[in-house]
């Protein structure tokens, strides 16, 4: 059936500035990492795309390597766009990345110029697209020199093949370096893409400040921890949970008894706040003027719907906040 977005899409969803460039991001963003590969059911994956757009999300996360079979995903999705988004490229905000494996021999991973401009391209030619919005390289690489990784992504925006780039999983120093290198050339670093959830602070520890100061947009990725930080496993593993379902990056030795006794207690928070665990995992990441938006993943529709109720309650007490610190600690 034919697919007509949401009239009211953007009355209610609230947009950030990516750092201080002129791009605003949805608070929320959704990641296709897991959940629409070749191994997945194509209508779900499409019907968790639309849900998002309705509900004003703008902003879609890819990378080379997502499936499994890796590519696949971004296959999928240029499906998607045929399908149901033609008429709609100017409303979205489309990333990918290059950075893990993705093909034999020694072009195919890290972060040479001649890997990053290959992998685009197949990625654009999976995606059916003339441009990403942002393209970014998605992790360090300790023996390419940091000028040539920079100088491929500065040349992919002046070859019109993305209009931003961004870093994913720099640790502090080296984003520094990167942002620097960056500016230099003249293609500001527009985002960084770490890890970050209650569950894994590493980016308090100096990256967050970076990024403020240098004006760089954060959006965090795994925010629900893959699920840990929902009410999902709190009985139990469900037969249709990540664990289940893939159990590549998530499996039965992260639902241990301390996680579990954690995300009951935060979930008791929840309650009180209104919340849902899941909603006041994200509320708690989107408190810091700093995260641009949260980049989360879904298995189902309803959870797209049920993780954007967020938006409704981002401010915490000082009371609240010291509870989940306590928690947190442990
Ligand atoms: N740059 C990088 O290196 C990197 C690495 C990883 C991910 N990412 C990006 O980040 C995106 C998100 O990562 P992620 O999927 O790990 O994020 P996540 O939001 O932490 O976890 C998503 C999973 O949590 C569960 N879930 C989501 N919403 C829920 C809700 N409202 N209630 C209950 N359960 C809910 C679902 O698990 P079930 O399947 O169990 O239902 C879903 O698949 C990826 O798609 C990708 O774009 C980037």
């Amino acid at each position: 059936m034919t697919y007509l977005p949401n009239p009211t899409r953007y009355r209610d969803m609230q947009y950030r500035r990516c750092g201080s460039s002129g791009l605003k991001l949805p608070v929320l963003s959704l990641g296709l990492w897991h959940n629409f590969g070749g191994v997945n059911n194509f209508e779900n994956g499409r019907a968790m795309v639309r849900t998002a757009f309705d509900l004003g999300v703008t902003h879609f996360d890819l990378a080379n390597n997502y499936g499994p079979p890796p590519g696949s995903a971004e296959e999928n999705f240029g499906s998607i766009l045929q399908k149901d988004f033609s008429g709609y490229r100017d409303e979205l905000i489309i990333s990918s990345k290059a950075g893990y494996t993705m093909w034999e021999g020694p072009y195919g991973d890290w972060g040479s110029k001649k890997y990053l401009v290959s992998s685009l391209d197949q990625s654009l030619r999976r995606m059916k697209l003339d441009y990403v919005d942002i393209f970014y390289h998605h992790r360090p690489d300790p023996e390419t020199p940091l000028e040539e990784t920079m100088s491929a992504l500065d040349l992919i925006v002046r070859q019109g093949k993305a209009l931003y780039v961004g870093i994913s999983n720099y640790a502090a120093p080296e984003a520094a370096r990167a942002i620097a290198i960056l500016n230099n050339l003249g293609t500001p670093c527009l985002i960084h893409q770490p890890k970050y959830s209650m569950f894994e602070r590493w980016v308090e520890g100096g990256l967050l400040d970076v990024l403020g100061k240098e004006g760089v947009g954060c959006i965090p990725f795994s925010p629900l921890a893959q699920g840990l930080l929902t009410d999902k496993y709190l009985h139990g593993i469900p037969a249709d949970s990540r664990v289940v379902t893939s159990g590549q990056f998530l499996n039965e030795s992260h639902i241990t008894p301390a996680n579990v006794e954690k995300a009951a207690k935060l979930n008791a928070i929840a309650v009180k706040r209104g919340q849902k665990l899941a909603q006041m995992a994200l509320s708690w990441l989107l408190k810091d003027e700093r995260i641009t938006s949260v980049l989360i993943g879904a298995s189902k529709p309803e959870q797209i719907t049920d993780s954007v109720g967020c938006m409704h309650n981002i401010t915490f007490s000082e009371t609240e906040l010291a509870e989940i610190e306590a928690i947190l600690a442990v």
